[in-house]
């Protein structure tokens, strides 16, 4: 490809903009102390082997000093079922409230940790803290998977094959929930296709036809990347309301 081709896009100050991301129920605390749950988005898989995670987590949390003091938590992912509870625990401070007895959830024991499993959730993955970042606002809990408990009524007895799209897991995308899991092709579909099944880069398909058949880019304005004006200035815009 020669050059750049034309576009429209308005700039954004920096900001997080990396979506989807789960919206997990972390389970903190011990049994002599009492269990807490905060809602975190701020999660992901950081390594497959060893098997590790994170949570970000702000300092002022009540969750923070539990899961610095113990040393561990449990994420629970969350389902269509959960999403009540689910944002009710991101609202709301286990300052205030016994959150597990506020939204009828269920406590298990963990195996590897003191932090408890919750019940209702069908993924629990029990996580040992081995390092805090404090990077700013949020702080980084890097954490070892010491154990992944399923639930059983989602596993197929012959097979033992676990049915995650039946769990009905809800992300979580600019401020919303959603709830669609709809499959669009499993792991490596884009190269077990046939070279004419394969859609052609968008390029390449416009200048076979030039009269705008491609559904991607109908009805798109297109103008120069960069004009005189925007070079001179600061070419940069103020981030929308959303
Ligand atoms: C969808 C959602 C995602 C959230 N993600 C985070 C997060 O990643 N980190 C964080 O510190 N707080 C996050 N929060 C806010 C906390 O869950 C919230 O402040 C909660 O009340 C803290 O509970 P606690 O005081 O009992 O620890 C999130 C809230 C919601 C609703």
């Amino acid at each position: 490809m020669k050059g750049f081709p034309t576009m429209s896009k308005v700039q954004w100050k920096p900001g997080n903009m990396v979506y989807p991301v789960p919206a997990v129920m972390v389970s903190c605390g011990n049994a002599e102390e009492g269990f807490n749950i905060i809602t975190v988005a701020w999660t992901g898989t950081i390594c497959t082997n060893p098997p590790m995670v994170y949570i970000s987590v702000r300092p002022e949390r009540h969750s923070y000093d539990i899961i610095r003091r113990n040393g561990d938590f449990v994420i629970n992912l969350t389902t269509r079922e959960l999403a009540e509870a689910t944002d009710w625990c991101g609202v709301r401070s286990g300052r205030d409230f016994d959150k597990f007895r506020e939204m009828n959830l269920t406590a298990l024991p963990a195996t590897k940790v003191k932090a408890p499993l919750i019940e209702e959730s069908p993924v629990n993955i029990e996580c040992r803290v081995t390092e805090i970042r404090e990077l700013g606002s949020h702080h980084m809990f890097l954490a070892e998977v010491l154990a992944v408990n399923v639930s059983d009524e989602y596993l197929d007895g012959k097979t033992g094959t676990f049915d995650m799209s039946a769990t009905g897991l809800i992300s979580y995308i600019h401020g919303k929930y959603y709830g669609s899991t709809a499959p669009l092709g499993k792991f490596g579909f884009s190269v077990q296709k046939t070279e004419k099944e394969r859609p052609k880069p968008r390029r390449e398909a416009e200048e076979e036809n030039p009269a705008g058949g491609i559904s991607a880019s109908a009805g798109r304005s297109r103008k120069p990347r960069w004009t005189a004006k925007e070079k001179k200035g600061t070419g940069r815009k103020k981030n929308r309301k959303s």
